[in-house]
């Protein structure tokens, strides 16, 4: 069954003698991953299927590490209890395999079975599959289409053959035989996750058998009976065999350059040098034989000869004159194999150095996830930035938990370096990434504009309305003055309506009562996260004609009966403020449903200079640029774009590790008597920002304010969002009146947002639960 053996006492290793090893895991955990991409038909069918229960594993989780899908994939795989982590867009399998890895290591997980989601593979096998890991015998088992004659699956001719070239080259490559290294049927062990180097994004399969076979890790193959094409719709993989040809060849030539310096560029050399070696031994041997040589060349001929007309004639002794074109040739080929050979020793220090670095990789990607498991048990995923200790030696916490810290990963901090290294510091092609991958994250179909903030946002929106001094926006009273202040700054006169008492959110009745005939649009504010009720104001915008701008400064990930937030109304506004759920430091997005708009906001937040100004001191030549209108400096910069670029791509995870404190705090503080959030109803999604509670004095026997210092006394950072607009001074200059809003006005004065970042883990959600506790019973 196996593949290989290896001969070092690693084959004493097991799943759960590496178990043992980790006294902070109790029992052999295994996590079942699977990519997905637009799956809904067969989704929910797999994971079913799936064993509770398998021989040699303790536990069981099943994540689904969702590709960018744009149906509703996601939401079935949760609704069946699994996992999901969701790529912000299309990222391909190789990247959906590397997210899995990442989730099964930080989880400490001892070992990962990968199933596509497609329904090729049968769940039940799982148990067949992970045998030969679970028990040691091998490292990594992979289910196998080819091995036995008698279960090849029924799929097209040109598949079939293939998956055999693949699978010949790559046991040709390896030096050891396999029949099928493309499936996606697998199980790997501990050592063998932390041992993965995988660069392709594209696909993954046979990067891992290279991976895996040089690193002398025992590869099992186990004939399994696998349906030979998907259920439904086609395979994104190979969905075109001539990609797929060429993008998987990529992947396995590269890796076994890197693998295999030597080898690689000395077969190229060879191939080169040989032309070079013919030509030589050609001209040597027509240099110095005497058969077929011009007549020039004939020894009898040589000489000087003098005409009848005076004229010198000399017939050189050894000229090649006819090939002469053959010795540059024949010089350049030389050198060219000669700096192959080179490259191939370059190649090898590379790959030493390789070698060095990922023995580094596996100490730290293993001790990382050690310290994670000794100090937070379950959160599903946190990051992966090291933290200084938060508690004394008594357990005391003694580091103030700052409330909404953003989480910063190497990668973001990489790539503001690559930008700053680049010099193109402005605004730029990450700019134009970044906003490409926030309007795929939304649905691919709105025009999205990087901004400076999320107020910039608003204004420039506000202005694209077009609207008249004393024309009147209508806005909610429970947000941050930003959206008013945007809305005065667009010479508009902002209407508060006051909110709804469960969610917060703009009343749709208030609404309503407050239309006048100067009215000319609607600004919900999707507060803490929670969808507004799109139907209701929808309806009202339709009625009385009016235009919709989504204040969406807390609504990355909210969805709204499967509608993404910011894609609703005419425009959508997104913070990335620091302790947004994305953040850029400062910075903002603009959707659009109109593309003359977006146009005209991206125009509006340069100056108003003519469009691709920005690129007017870049390579492609200086371009005049025009003032068009009278336009604002608005504009996003690469460095922000760089933090904003890695922050997307983790936006689901990080929510998901946000919904773990949101539903501990739920559990752990509902008997208390304090109000606690509305919870989303069935199809919407939260997007998780901030966690409200209400301290209503007369149940606390404690103020808000002082609940407030009392949490700073324990080391907890909360927030106020907000006070009711009109409770500032400023705008009850203009003559607003805070009663006018009764329920924003008594929700500002007691709510209290407790710390909720993807950075927590649950020591700190512990301690902000303790912290809670003790204050109303201090107070009771
Ligand atoms: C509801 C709301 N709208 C607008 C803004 C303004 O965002 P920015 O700071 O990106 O300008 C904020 C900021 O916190 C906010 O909470």
């Amino acid at each position: 069954m196996l593949g290989s053996t290896r001969e070092t006492d690693k084959a004493m290793t097991t799943a759960k003698d590496q178990r043992e090893r980790s006294s902070a895991t109790p029992g052999v955990r295994l996590v079942v991953a699977m990519p997905a991409l637009n799956e809904s038909a067969t989704i929910q069918d797999v994971i079913r299927r799936i064993p509770e229960s398998l021989p040699g594993v303790d536990s069981i989780t099943v994540v689904v590490v969702d590709d960018g899908s744009s149906d509703s994939t996601a939401d079935l795989a949760r609704q069946v209890g699994a996992h999901v982590i969701s790529h912000a867009y299309r990222q391909g399998v190789g990247a959906a395999f590397q997210t899995a890895l990442r989730y099964a290591i930080s989880e400490r997980a001892d070992l990962l079975a990968t199933l596509d989601s497609d329904g090729q593979f049968n769940p039940e096998d799982l148990a067949e599959l992970i045998e030969p890991v679970a028990s040691g015998d091998a490292d990594f088992s992979t289910a196998s289409r080819f091995k036995d004659p008698a279960l090849v699956p029924d799929m097209p001719g040109v598949k079939k053959w293939g998956n055999r070239q693949m699978s010949r080259l790559i046991s040709r490559l390896a030096g050891q035989r396999f029949y099928d290294v493309s499936c996606g049927m697998r199980c790997y062990n501990r050592e063998a996750m932390l041992s993965l180097n995988l660069l392709g994004k594209f696909t993954y399969t046979q990067e891992v058998f290279i991976n895996l076979a040089f690193k002398h890790m025992r590869i099992a193959e186990i004939p399994l009976k696998i349906r030979g094409e998907r259920e439904f719709g086609k395979s994104r993989v190979a969905n075109s065999i001539s990609r797929y040809a060429i993008n998987t060849s990529k992947i396995i030539w590269s890796s076994y350059r890197d693998f295999k310096p030597w080898r690689f560029f000395g077969w190229i050399s060879a191939i080169v040098l040989t032309p070079a070696l013919v030509i030589g031994f050609f001209l040597t041997w027509h240099y110095f034989g005497d058969v077929s040589r011009p007549a020039d060349q004939i020894p009898e001929l040589v000489g000087t000869y003098e005409a009848e007309n005076g004229l010198k004639v000399t017939v050189p002794r050894y000229s090649i004159k006819p090939y002469q074109w053959m010795v540059p040739i024949a010089v350049a080929l030389g050198v060219l194999s000669v700096l192959l050979f080179y490259a191939g020793m370059f190649g090898d220090m590379l790959v030493r150095h390789r070698i060095y670095l990922e023995e580094l990789l596996v100490h730290a990607r293993d001790n990382a996830t050690g310290e994670k498991a000794t100090s937070t048990g379950a959160s599903p995923l946190s990051p992966g930035v090291l933290k200084a200790p938060t508690h004394d030696a008594s357990g005391k916490r003694t580091k103030f938990l700052v409330f909404g810290a953003p989480v910063i990963e190497e990668e973001d901090v990489a790539e503001v370096v690559d930008s700053l290294r680049s010099g193109w510091i402005g605004t730029g092609p990450k700019v134009a990434r970044f906003e490409d991958n926030f309007r795929q994250y939304k649905g691919g179909e709105a025009h999205a504009i990087a901004v400076n903030s999320c107020t910039s946002a608003l204004h420039l929106s506000i202005l694209c309305l077009d609207l008249e001094p004393g024309d009147e926006v209508i806005t909610s009273a429970m947000t941050f003055c930003a959206t008013v202040n945007a809305i005065l700054h667009a010479g508009a006169t902002p209407v508060l309506a006051d909110v709804d008492p469960r969610t917060m959110n703009i009343d749709p009745a208030s609404v309503e009562s407050r239309i006048t005939d100067r009215t000319r649009a609607i600004l919900p504010v999707h507060f803490a996260g929670m969808p507004c009720d799109m139907d209701a104001i929808e309806a009202i915008a339709k009625r009385h004609n009016l235009r919709i701008v989504e204040d969406c400064a807390h609504a990355v990930e909210t969805e709204f009966k499967g509608r993404r937030a910011g894609t609703m109304g005419d425009f959508g506004c997104f913070s990335f403020y620091a302790t947004k759920n994305v953040t850029t430091a400062e910075g903002g997005m603009v959707l659009s449903r109109n593309e003359d708009d977006a146009k005209r906001v991206k125009r509006l937040s340069l100056h108003g200079l003519s469009q691709d100004a920005w690129k007017r001191y870049s390579d492609t030549g200086y371009r005049h640029y025009f003032v068009n209108e009278l336009g604002f400096k608005c504009n996003m910069t690469d460095l922000q774009a760089s933090i904003g670029i890695h922050q997307l791509a983790r936006v689901d995870t990080n929510w998901l590790s946000r919904q773990h404190v949101w539903d501990r705090y739920q559990n752990d503080l509902a008997d208390l008597p304090i109000a606690l959030p509305a919870q989303p109803e069935g199809d919407m999604r939260h997007g998780l920002h901030l966690f409200p509670v209400l301290i209503d004095e007369s149940r606390t026997g404690v103020s808000r304010d002082s609940f407030l210092e009392q949490l700073q006394a324990r080391q907890i950072g909360a927030g106020v969002h907000y006070l009711s607009v009109s409770e500032h001074p400023f705008y009850q200059s203009l003559g607003w009146n805070p009663s006018d809003c009764p329920e924003a006005l008594r929700i500002g004065r007691q709510t209290l947002s407790l710390p909720l970042s993807a950075g927590m883990d649950d020591r700190d959600i512990d301690d902000v639960v303790a912290a809670v506790r003790s204050i109303i019973s201090d107070n009771a």
